[in-house]
């Protein structure tokens, strides 16, 4: 695709105390010094709003470095030198003076990266800040998600930010396009001409894309209860997965190649009509249930939950793109916590053959599917149809996979976590696994006239137990259309 290259930079991690911070981006960033990928003067400056002496900071930083990273790639050696280029420190991100000792650190590095892995509310801010102490030419800056909570909020960040950083310096972070098999649906789609002539309402009859959590909502109450599963999932990782199924052929691999083609099928998706929101869409809430063979609570009894809470757990919905490619194929979405595994998978089912010959009451198991499986046990499946071996079963028909899975056919290649790639290509300056504003603010307009929908309708969630595959209307929801939820899983 590219060649990896690793200019030497500063990296100023704000919000360096917080959960995504601990649990994933040092991990991610000691990783890549792991496999040589951090320049030998690369620096991380970890900034945060906890008073307390740096040197305590960095102890803490420390211990969750080997807690969080797997004990079979700590390398005592490596978290040295990782440790060794860490410094922290206090800042009131609000505060512009507080970030003068940011720029002495900073110095004349070359480039900085400054990710902000705090509240999108203080990002305007902390980008004024970085300007008023001279830090943004220089500068790269990196958004997490979720920015904003629909169109108008995330325009006010997106324009608070380009301020003082044009598009073309401004990454934001959706942590799915950094998955190995996210980025495999290019390669996929786009290096087998086998599926691109296939790719179509002509030969495909629907796509299901599902992506489940066994998890609860456990400690993270507060943040998820003003999102919800379709601002929190919908709106971002699972409206990219259908924009990577359902985009045109770039002209190229360039960021704004790709990014121009999903931005098309973002703005060709179908309003949701009134009638719709009944028949087309699911919102789910789990109640008490089981997680592998042990109770757990609903969300209404979650630790600091506010029992009167209508936010969904769980979304499933029929999505229609208004194109000639994809004109009549439906897509359906589904997504929750709490559900019976960790999966996400995506389906493509294709069209039956237009002349059918064998026995008739072999015609209902007819069908191509592929099956993309983007975590766990990574891999692809083509399932074909062949016959049963044996003299005595004439011409019986079954189905059986043509497989590849990705840790059997690779066995010595570790799967890098998506933060892992991410933090590369933004080191690298490559935009292509970051989402641009127009991306965002279509999702955002998609997304908000369902919302606007729900709360017009004032209709509560549907219970699911936990550790089930949601709401029964969602079963409901795909076999009105005489179709059912890939059911090997
Ligand atoms: C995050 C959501 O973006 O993605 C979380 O905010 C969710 O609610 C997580 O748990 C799932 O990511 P992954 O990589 O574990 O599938």
């Amino acid at each position: 695709m590219h060649s990896i290259t690793v200019e030497p930079c500063t990296f100023a991690l704000f919000g360096a105390l917080g959960d995504l911070a601990l649990r994933k981006l040092f991990p991610a960033l000691y990783q890549l010094d792991g496999a040589q990928l951090l320049h030998e003067d690369t620096r991380i400056i970890a900034l945060a709003r906890e008073p307390g002496s740096e040197q305590q900071h960095l102890a803490f930083i420390a211990t969750e470095l080997r807690r969080y990273v797997d004990a079979k790639d700590l390398d005592e050696a490596v978290v040295e030198r990782f440790l060794a280029r860490l410094t922290y420190l206090h800042v009131d991100f609000l505060k512009a003076d507080d970030y003068v000792a940011l720029a002495e650190q900073a110095g004349s590095a070359q480039q900085v990266i400054a990710y902000f892995a705090t509240p999108a509310a203080v990002y305007g801010a902390i980008c004024e800040n970085l300007a008023k102490v001279g830090l943004s030419e220089n500068t790269r800056v990196v958004l997490e998600k979720p920015i904003g909570s629909d169109l108008e909020s995330s325009r006010k960040v997106n324009d608070a930010v380009a301020q003082f950083f044009p598009e073309n310096r401004t990454y934001r972070i959706d942590h799915y396009l950094g998955k190995e098999t996210v980025q495999n649906l290019i390669a996929l789609r786009f290096a087998n001409s086998l599926f691109e002539t296939q790719w179509n309402q002509n030969y495909i009859s629907h796509v299901e894309i599902t992506v489940a959590e066994k998890v609860g909502i456990e400690g993270r109450w507060g943040y998820f209860d003003k999102a919800g599963q379709l601002r929190d999932m919908i709106q971002n990782h699972l409206l990219q997965l259908l924009c990577l199924i359902a985009m045109d052929p770039p002209a190229d691999l360039s960021a704004d190649s790709i990014r121009d083609e999903k931005v098309k099928v973002l703005r060709a998706l179908a309003p949701i009509s009134p009638e719709g929101l009944t028949t087309q869409v699911v919102r789910g809430q789990y109640i008490a249930g089981h997680s592998e063979g042990k109770a757990v609570p609903g969300y209404l009894e979650e630790p600091n939950s506010n029992t009167q809470s209508d936010t969904e757990t769980f979304v499933a919905l029929r999505a229609d793109i208004r194109n000639w490619r994809w004109a009549g194929v439906p897509f359906y979405l589904r997504t929750g916590k709490r559900m019976p595994q960790k999966l996400s998978q995506i389906v493509i089912h294709f069209k039956e053959p237009s002349h059918y010959i064998f026995a008739p009451e072999q015609r209902l198991q007819i069908s191509n599917k592929l099956i993309i499986r983007l975590q766990p046990d990574e891999g692809i499946s083509l399932r074909v149809m062949t016959k049963e071996q044996g003299l005595d079963k004439g011409m019986q028909l079954r189905s059986g996979p043509l497989q590849l899975n990705f840790s059997d056919t690779w066995r010595s290649a570790r799967i890098p976590d998506a933060y892992e790639r991410l933090l590369l290509e933004v080191m690298n300056g490559n935009q292509n696994l970051f989402v641009r504003k127009d991306e965002i603010e279509a999702a955002w307009t998609w997304c908000d006239q369902l919302i606007a929908g729900w709360k017009k309708s004032g209709d509560a969630p549907k219970p699911y137990a936990a550790g089930s595959w949601g709401p029964m209307s969602s079963i409901a929801l795909i076999t009105r259309d005489g179709r059912s939820w890939y059911g090997d899983i």
